[in-house]
């Protein structure tokens, strides 16, 4: 801790938010620092966004105290918040895609009128030199949609420290980073605290959090369980039961064991060229029936460009094989139908429809009856779904949209299931849950499943076999327990 002394800069008192009847942020107190990085942590929907962004005035909240330097701000308008020195990364990004990331720093700087975006000196120079402390000084002139993951992050952070503020509330910074991005993204956070500033961080990646952070809150439905130094807070045992979980556990089995000649897909030498770019050279992967593979590899490796090619949404060269039936010529909806799921990285729910009607349609090809027996069983699988069918989709949680958008994946009673990166904001407990829910999906049904992950704890234990790319090849396959010792360097 650098300077925390002297009276905290932020007291939550009985922080409350309702929406409707949940109770979503339930008495939440606590102080922070100047000099303090506080971690949140908590399992998907406990209420860590929400108390921020109660915080924040996003929300309003319900009832209870914000003091910011002794002054109640809780009920005032968010930019009036910002203004007195708060600044908030968000789960998600949202930059404005048609402004270069100079400008979308400058609208930040300028937050009281969205028009203002003049070519004022002064403002251009601020604007490049945060730009440069998140490191995008390469890529100002650049427009959003065109910058990789972690870029899109780090203009996140820049427009949250934009205007200088006491306290940063930083919301999921690591969830989709590799490693060593991870390991940027912490020392910049460090940074922040190190001017002295307030942070408040909610992350999944636990190790990271704990490596980071001068205190942790752990909360669980909304509630405070227990605040200490991270060690203490990771031991205690109610933290280990509702937010870490247990161990994965693991079971292989060997490729001889998959009886069928032909296996259900086989990915020939394919690759995909964007434009100049080379995103796929020459990538051949096969899966069997019945068979669980894991393809490992960072962000911006290839995955979801295969991904794609398989679903038919791009161009390729090379085959790919369904049953030995090649897919070339299919339209991405015959391929669907043919059984070949894919669940996106980006989930692609409908914001605007119930949690509901969003797994109806995944299950519309079905019988009334077939349908409501494969609702029966997901939501023994993700009971929270079943609790949340008339939620709009995009009120949910983190969490919970990505468990939504594998339930959806599942009421089309996949052959083959593609997960992308599926353990993306998710918390340990909810990653030990769905590797439940995928270890029954094995044992209970013939699915077969693609997995595209660069969370190796979790895509190693499930998977009979493992793929691991790079750059756009496939530099290494065997099986899990072979990957440690031959493939894990920047992985584990
Ligand atoms: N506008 C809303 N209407 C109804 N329920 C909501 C609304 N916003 C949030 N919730 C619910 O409040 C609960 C807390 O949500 P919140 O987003 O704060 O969780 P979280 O701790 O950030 O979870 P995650 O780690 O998954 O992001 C969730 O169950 C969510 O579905
Ligand atoms: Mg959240």
């Amino acid at each position: 801790m650098v300077s925390a002394s002297g009276a905290p800069i932020l007291e939550v008192q009985s922080l409350t938010k309702r929406f409707g009847g949940l109770t979503a942020v339930k008495n939440l107190s606590f102080d922070l620092y100047g000099g303090e990085i506080l971690g949140l942590i908590g399992p998907n929907g406990s209420g860590k966004s929400t108390a921020m962004k109660s915080i924040m005035g996003i929300e309003r909240p319900t009832s209870g105290t914000v003091l910011f330097r002794g002054d109640n701000i809780a009920g005032l308008p968010p930019h009036r918040i910002a203004r007195q020195g708060f600044g908030m990364v968000f789960q998600h990004s949202r930059p404005l895609n048609r402004q270069t990331v100079l400008e979308n720093i400058m609208v930040a700087l300028l937050p009281d009128s969205l028009l203002k975006v003049f070519a004022d000196r002064a403002l251009v120079e601020r604007a490049r030199a945060i730009a440069e402390r998140v490191g995008l000084g390469a890529v100002v002139d650049r427009r959003p949609p065109t910058l990789p993951f972690a870029d899109l992050r780090r203009l996140e952070l820049a427009k949250a420290i934009a205007r200088d503020p006491k306290i940063v509330l930083v919301d999921e910074p690591f969830a989709g980073l590799t490693l060593a991005e991870v390991a940027m993204f912490s020392d910049l956070i460090r940074s922040f605290r190190d001017d002295g500033r307030a942070v408040l961080l909610v992350d999944h990646n636990v190790k990271s959090v704990a490596a980071l952070v001068d205190r942790v809150l752990a909360m669980y439905l909304g509630e405070e369980i227990v605040t200490g130094r991270a060690d203490e807070v990771m031991r205690n045992e109610t933290v280990r039961r509702v937010y870490l979980g247990g161990a994965i556990e693991t079971s292989a089995r060997p490729e001889a064991s998959f009886a069928d000649k032909v296996p259900l897909l086989q990915v020939d030498n394919v690759s995909v060229q964007y434009g100049k770019a080379q995103a796929l050279q020459g990538v051949s992967i096969h899966v069997h029936e019945g068979e669980f593979v894991s393809l490992v590899g960072l962000n911006g490796a290839g995955k979801t460009t295969l991904f794609n090619a398989i679903s038919g949404l791009l161009p390729y060269g090379g085959t790919i094989l369904r049953g030995g039936a090649p897919l070339r010529g299919r339209t991405p909806a015959q391929i669907a139908r043919s059984g070949v799921v894919h669940c996106p990285e980006t989930r692609e729910l409908f914001g605007e429809m119930s949690v509901r009607e969003n797994l109806d349609l995944g299950g519309q090809h079905l019988s009334e009856e077939a349908r409501s027996r494969q609702l029966a069983w997901l939501f023994e699988l993700f009971p929270i779904l079943e609790e949340r069918q008339g939620q709009t989709a995009q009120t949910l949680s983190g969490g919970e949209q990505q468990m939504l958008a594998i339930g959806r994946a599942l009421m089309m009673q996949p052959k083959i299931l593609i997960l992308d990166e599926p353990t993306l904001g998710l918390a340990p407990v909810i990653l030990e849950q769905l590797s439940k829910a995928l270890e029954k999906l094995r044992q209970t049904t013939s699915i077969t499943v693609l997995l595209g992950e660069q969370n190796v704890t979790f895509a190693l234990p499930h998977a009979d076999r493992v793929y691991v790319i790079e750059h756009g090849r496939i530099i290494w396959e065997g099986d899990p327990g072979r990957f440690a010792a031959e493939a894990g360097e920047g992985y584990l």
